[in-house]
């Protein structure tokens, strides 16, 4: 079928046209109903997000109008030094589908990323996984109707723990292993660990010694806490010290959203290459959810995601009762050449 509107407009996203800003978030609610398993949107979140970007990332927002009505929206998303450009959301009203209007949206993220000098597109799609819940196909379909492919990096899984139907905490927190004692904090990182959890963040554990530029990796926990509390978003975090020279060895952190008290989402687990083996990432994770509790008690419902090859997490969030239930698939196309 293709009886798209003539009329089709786009218009840059502005966070202060609160006429258009409502009629996004009408959507993105109307669109979230109808979509894959989420949590509910959160308009604080939502338009926090208008104003605050992820650390080193200009995102580029856009509505598609069909007379005065806004029937699809799309975001990019430009990590700096990158080439390519992330579609964070290109989305069409669930009563207007199948009329060209995805098609046109993904035209013009296809001549954004050209004119911000970027050579590919990038997208999570969602998919079924074997023994999970069917996954609306549409998005699958699109993507290799506009000339995208699966990307070669793993899918995530993706992974829900219902804490009225698994306890985690019912066997109580492990230990803490000799030699090591836990500290917490709230959304924002105390002085003393801003450039520890800046390295293992972005090493993911792995980074040497003795790093280079500690202070733009101490200014990532810091853009990052921007980013959550112009959001409107908590974050409970726990972390791990190694006693004997004072180092932060690993730290987890949940996150959550103003508006849905029951849902909350398991973030980064990072432990340090020179520490693993200790059992430190089931630790972290059990004493952060017991530190969340105390906190957030109406959390029921939390939400995360691994690389489908990282199986040692994947194995210890089974443990803790998260069930995986779709995959986060990457795709990707080339604007180089033209359509
Ligand atoms: N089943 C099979 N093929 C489909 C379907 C479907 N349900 N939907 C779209 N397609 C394919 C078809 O080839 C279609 O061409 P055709 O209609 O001539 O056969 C082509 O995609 C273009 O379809 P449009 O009408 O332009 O797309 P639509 O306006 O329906 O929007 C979209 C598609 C964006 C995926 C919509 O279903 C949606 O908003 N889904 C939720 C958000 C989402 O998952 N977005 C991720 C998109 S993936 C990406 O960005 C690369």
């Amino acid at each position: 079928m293709n009886d798209a509107p003539h009329d089709l407009e786009f218009v840059p996203l502005d966070a202060d046209d609160d006429e258009t800003v409502g009629q996004w978030l009408d959507l993105t609610a109307v669109a979230t109903a109808a979509g894959p398993r989420s949590a509910p949107p959160c308009n604080v979140d939502l338009v926090g997000s208008l104003r605050f970007a992820p650390p080193a990332t200009v995102l580029d927002d856009w509505v598609v109008r069909a007379g005065d009505r806004v029937v699809g929206s799309l975001r990019l998303a430009l990590p700096e030094g990158a080439a390519s450009v992330r579609v964070d959301q290109l989305l069409v009203h669930p009563g207007m589908r199948r009329r060209g209007i995805g098609r046109a949206l993904h035209d013009h993220a296809v001549s954004l990323a050209r004119k911000h000098g970027r050579s590919s597109l990038t997208a999570t799609v969602v998919e079924s996984l074997p023994a999970g819940p069917p996954q609306d196909p549409a998005p699958a379909a699109f993507a290799a109707a506009t000339g995208a492919h699966r990307s070669g990096i793993p899918a995530g899984v993706h992974q829900w723990l219902d804490l009225d139907r698994h306890d985690p905490l019912a066997g109580g927190v492990p230990a803490t292993p000799a030699g090591y004692s836990l500290v917490t904090w709230g959304t924002v990182t105390p002085d003393e660990h801003a450039v520890p959890v800046s390295r293992l963040e972005l090493s993911l554990g792995d980074a040497p010694a003795d790093p280079a530029q500690e202070d733009v990796r101490a200014s990532y926990a810091r853009q990052f806490e921007t980013m959550r509390v112009g959001r409107g978003r908590r974050a409970h975090h726990t972390g791990v010290v190694h006693r004997a020279t004072g180092t932060l060895a690993g730290y987890t952190s949940v996150s959550k959203t103003t508006g849905n008290p029951a849902y909350a989402l398991q973030g980064m687990t990072v432990v340090h290459r020179d520490h693993r083996g200790h059992r430190l990432g089931l630790l972290l994770k059990l004493a952060n959810l017991a530190y969340v509790l105390r906190h957030e008690p109406g959390v029921r419902l939390i939400e995360t995601a691994n690389a489908e090859d990282n199986h040692p997490v994947i194995a210890l969030n089974a443990a803790m009762g998260f069930e995986p239930y779709d995959r986060w698939v990457f795709w990707t196309r080339d604007v180089g050449s033209s359509d």
